[in-house]
């Protein structure tokens, strides 16, 4: 047996080379965001989801983080980024529709539930908590509102949107655009949601969304 220290092959080298610049570029680049973050005066992203908790609301809010539903989901901050963020859910789902899914998740849902509903689900013991506590729950949901174009809420954002517009004409199927009709275009002339032919009348708005941005 030799005492020899064991000496790093030349492929070794590279290799741990390169692990260390990656490591090192990202170190960097965390820090010079962290400091263009921390050094703006507005925040990076602006906050869309917004609430205004009645009584009941915030003994809701309690219930939620006691009753472990931030293990799946996460409602202002709290829980997990792995599940369903419930913010703005309220802007899109009604008090009732929640009581009932809370209590009936299958039904409710109109489809088959992942992790809500019947034992051995594993959030099935959510329909078996007390009545008042799901209801409570649900008050704080819809209380978690959402501003229009925020991900959460139902609507997109005001106003003619070049991206919307070029992935809509990019990605959905023909069928879709037979089949269903743009909600930001209930009323505009055919030919406007395709992305490539845009009326006048579109443009008029987006022109008029764009100066309101400017001035605010
Ligand atoms: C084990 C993970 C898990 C736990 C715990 C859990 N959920 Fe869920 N939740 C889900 C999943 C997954 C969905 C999507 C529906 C499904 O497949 O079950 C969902 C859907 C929902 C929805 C419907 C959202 C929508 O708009 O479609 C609500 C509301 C909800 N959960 C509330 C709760 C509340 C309140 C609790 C705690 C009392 C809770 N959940 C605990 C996993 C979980």
């Amino acid at each position: 047996m030799s005492n020899q220290k064991q000496i790093l092959k030349s492929g070794e080298k590279i290799l741990f080379g390169i692990v260390a610049v990656f490591i090192g570029l990202a170190v960097v680049a965390y820090a010079a965001l962290e400091v263009y973050r921390t050094s703006r005066p507005e925040p990076m992203f602006a906050n869309k989801t917004h609430y205004d908790f009645s009584e009941e609301g915030q003994v809701g809010s309690a219930l939620f983080r006691k009753s472990g539903c931030t293990a799946c989901h996460r409602a202002l901050r709290n829980g997990t980024n792995m599940g369903l963020s419930l913010d703005g859910v309220g802007s899109v789902r009604s008090l009732e529709w929640l009581v009932d899914f809370l209590a009936n998740p299958e039904k409710t849902y109109g489809a088959k539930t992942f992790d809500h509903g019947a034992p051995p689900k594993e959030a099935a013991y959510v329909a078996q908590l007390p009545e008042k506590d799901r209801h409570a729950i649900a008050v704080f949901i819809s209380e978690l509102k959402s501003e229009q174009g925020s991900s959460s809420a139902a609507m997109p954002p005001e106003g003619r949107s070049d991206f919307i517009d070029n992935m809509v004409g990019a990605w959905a199927p023909k069928e879709w655009k037979e089949r269903y009709q743009d909600i930001r275009t209930k009323d505009a002339p055919e030919g406007a949601s395709q992305g490539r032919t845009q009326s006048p009348a579109s443009k008029k708005t987006s022109e008029q969304a764009n100066n309101k941005a400017h001035q605010e």
